[in-house]
């Protein structure tokens, strides 16, 4: 389990005192339109993403085959903003089709051919993809709607590539209860909102939920991270029970006119909250007020009174001191 140190770096999720599902898509303000962030927790965030990839790559990792064009047009763009954002730890010399790809963090330096998938040891997604610990999908556009046509997820929770690749953008959301607070269904409010997205203007939005000593929650894993969930009490949740946030990229791939959509999953527990005293107000406020039906759907009804009431007493421990 690894936790945001850096806490500059964190994404807080909660910007009013209670929070609802909505269409909560925004514009990105320039600076944030390249998603590269490089943390402390980098390379342990690295080598357990390759170790979950290596492990089950069916379930973490699949594609269709016609996607290859789309991949490369992908692994370009990673690479363009991994330079551009970081130039002292990244670089691509390109001498023809011949491409080097250096990662100075890591050590490594690959050539292979742009275009030509036998030259790189995975497929350019896949290949691409193990460097940065983000989720990355690909939802591509057809039938006035996106389809989920490439997926490399190691961090995403109740989602996973061998689960979700065919479905749509309507048909992954049907679990969720998602009205908005006057009851109005968003899913296709959503849908229809996400068509409108163009190249260059790039979405975001920031997705959160509770974890209870797991950040692995798939539907494949659900035997080990299921009843962890019952060993939460008021005393022990500021250890075990982690603030999992998931700050989400919507972007238009200019040639292919697909979504890429990235997913930057970040944990805090909830005891490091003592360190930004306004984050836990907040977080105690939208904690307290969560509709029942979101507290199932999120799988935290089993802790969300103890997480809770573990917050009530951190903010009464700051107050007398
Ligand atoms: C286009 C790419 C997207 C993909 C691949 C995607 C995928 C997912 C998945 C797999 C889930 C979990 C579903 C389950 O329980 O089985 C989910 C949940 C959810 N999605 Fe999306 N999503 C996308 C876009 C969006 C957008 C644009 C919004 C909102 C504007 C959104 C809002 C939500 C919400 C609110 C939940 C419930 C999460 C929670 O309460 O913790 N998604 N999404």
């Amino acid at each position: 389990m690894f936790k945001s140190t850096n806490l500059d770096q964190f994404t807080f999720p909660f910007k009013a005192k209670t929070y609802r599902y909505s269409n909560d898509l925004v514009e990105l303000p320039e600076k944030k339109v390249n998603f590269m962030k490089i943390t402390p927790e980098y390379k342990v965030q690295i080598e357990r993403k390759r170790q979950i990839l290596n492990e089950k790559p069916e379930a973490r990792y699949q594609s269709f085959p016609h996607t290859m064009e789309m991949q490369w047009e992908f692994l370009e763009m990673i690479i363009d903003m991994a330079v551009s954002a970081y130039p002292e730890h990244f670089s691509i010399e390109k001498v023809g089709d011949q491409w080097t790809f250096e990662n100075r963090i890591l050590g490594e330096k690959d050539v292979f051919i742009f275009g030509d998938e036998t030259s790189l040891p995975f497929e350019p997604f896949d290949y691409i993809g193990r460097h940065f610990h983000n989720d990355f999908m690909l939802m591509v556009h057809r039938d006035n709607n996106y389809h989920l046509e490439i997926g490399q997820i190691s961090f995403a929770a109740l989602f996973s590539a061998n689960w979700n690749v065919g479905m749509s953008f309507n048909e992954i959301h049907a679990p969720v209860p998602f009205v908005s607070r006057t009851g109005v269904e968003l899913v296709d409010r959503i849908r229809k909102f996400l068509l409108t997205i163009e190249p260059g203007k790039p979405r975001t939005r920031v997705n959160w939920n509770l974890m209870a000593d797991a950040w692995d929650v798939n539907y494949e894993s659900m035997d080990e991270w299921g009843p962890e969930r019952y060993k939460v009490t008021k005393e022990n949740a500021g250890e075990l029970v982690h603030l999992r946030v998931e700050e989400q990229w919507f972007i238009k791939m200019p040639r292919s006119n697909a979504i890429l959509f990235v997913l930057d999953t970040q944990f805090l527990p909830l005891e490091d909250l003592v360190m930004r005293p306004a984050w836990l107000e907040l977080t105690y406020s939208n904690l307290s007020d969560i509709p029942d039906a979101m507290a199932e759907y999120k799988g935290m009804a089993p802790f969300l009174a103890q997480s809770v009431e573990y917050l009530k007493n951190l903010r009464a421990e700051l107050a007398s001191n």
